[in-house]
């Protein structure tokens, strides 16, 4: 039997043994997730601390405690020492709320009920092409963030936190000069627009996205802070019907991923609606690699085939999709974030 070309696996492992590694995955992720929840790692900042001092603080059973921590230290998520205390490590780390790179928004949301219903129906939404969020929790996931606050804010947190170590690396990659006037299509909260233009103190920028999301981010700081302040207007509205005209770019971060080719193609067609000779159109999205390579593109997108009906597009996708709607896919910019900038122009 030829191993694929470019497979991570160990040559060490038995393949069985391997295998039992890849099918207990959810174990692990579970495990995280408690530990993420009960704030662990925020507990451990200040040096290692006991199963038992870890339950008193958090009101858990300790010893139920000390045999989750225990396993994700064989994980290489926290260590324990010779005294039985817990310390971070580099992964483990990555669980604590207030440091750049944080994973803790996501670790919780990604595992919170309704994706996990959600997550039990792939294999129906692979025999059927059906959106399992939608069977499993009888509604669209923004229909139930909608109705359930906790868990909106649950998701917000997880994309702030995820925006926090993207957003940097995509403001660094794409040379914005001689861009006047930017949309945000979709652009949620604003941090990537406000980064933007606090790097660009000349540019002025329009933040779109639907009326409670514009809402929202009135009322949150970045847009309101004062590098920005006054170079932004915040427009509520449909990106399937009519988006703000007299731009140089229309940016979309997380956008098209979220949607099948129908309907991405409609978005991509309102942007063409308004873009004239020269507009720039920028999606940062995460492009699927060609081969057996290990990617989390790969991850995400059966991920957004479970909640959102959506997927992670190969470039030849995205050159297709784009000429579909009137575009010419001009370059793919590698950010040093897991997400890749396509640039297209209107053909
Ligand atoms: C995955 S979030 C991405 C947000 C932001 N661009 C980011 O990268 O953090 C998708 C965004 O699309 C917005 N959205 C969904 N449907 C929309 C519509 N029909 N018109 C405008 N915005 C919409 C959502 O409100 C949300 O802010």
């Amino acid at each position: 039997m030829k191993d694929p070309e470019d497979s991570e696996m160990s040559d060490d492992v038995p393949p069985p043994v391997a295998m039992m590694g890849l099918v207990t995955g959810y174990w692990v992720s579970k495990m995280i997730r408690v530990a993420a929840k009960l704030g662990i790692a925020d507990l451990l900042a200040g040096g290692p601390r006991s199963a038992t001092d870890l339950a008193a603080a958090t009101g858990v059973h300790a010893d139920r405690l000390y045999r989750v921590l225990r396993t994700l230290a064989s994980q290489g998520v926290f260590v324990e020492d010779e005294d039985g205390r817990f310390d971070l490590t580099p992964l483990a780390a990555t669980l604590r709320r207030d440091v750049p790179g944080s994973v803790h928004g996501f670790a919780v949301m990604i595992l919170e009920d309704a994706n996990w219903e959600a997550w039990r129906e792939l294999g129906w939404a692979v025999e059927t092409g059906g959106v399992a969020f939608q069977k499993a929790v009888g509604m669209a996931p923004w229909e139930y963030l909608a109705a359930h606050p906790e868990d909106g804010q649950m998701f917000g947190e997880a994309m702030t936190s995820l925006s926090a170590s993207q957003n940097p690396a995509i403001v660094e990659a794409y040379d914005f000069t001689g861009i006047g006037r930017l949309v945000d299509v979709g652009g949620g909260h604003g941090s990537l627009l406000a980064m933007i233009l606090t790097a660009h103190p000349e540019m002025r920028g329009v933040l779109f996205d639907v009326p409670a999301t514009i809402e929202n981010a009135r009322r949150d700081r970045h847009i309101n802070t004062a590098a920005v302040a006054g170079r932004v207007d915040s427009v509520a509205g449909d990106f399937f019907d009519l988006l703000p005209t007299d731009a140089d770019c229309y940016l979309m971060k997380y956008i098209l991923h979220d949607w099948n080719d129908d309907d991405a193609l409609r978005i991509l067609q309102s942007v063409r609606r308004v873009a004239t000779p020269g507009t720039k159109l920028l999606i940062v999205d995460a492009v699927v690699p060609p081969g057996n390579v290990a990617n989390n593109a790969k991850m995400m997108d059966v991920n957004m085939m479970v909640i959102m009906g959506g997927l992670e597009r190969t470039e030849p996708q995205f050159r297709d999709l784009l000429a579909n709607a009137g575009f010419l896919l001009k370059r793919v910019i590698a950010t040093e974030c897991p997400l890749s900038i396509v640039e297209a122009l209107p053909a």
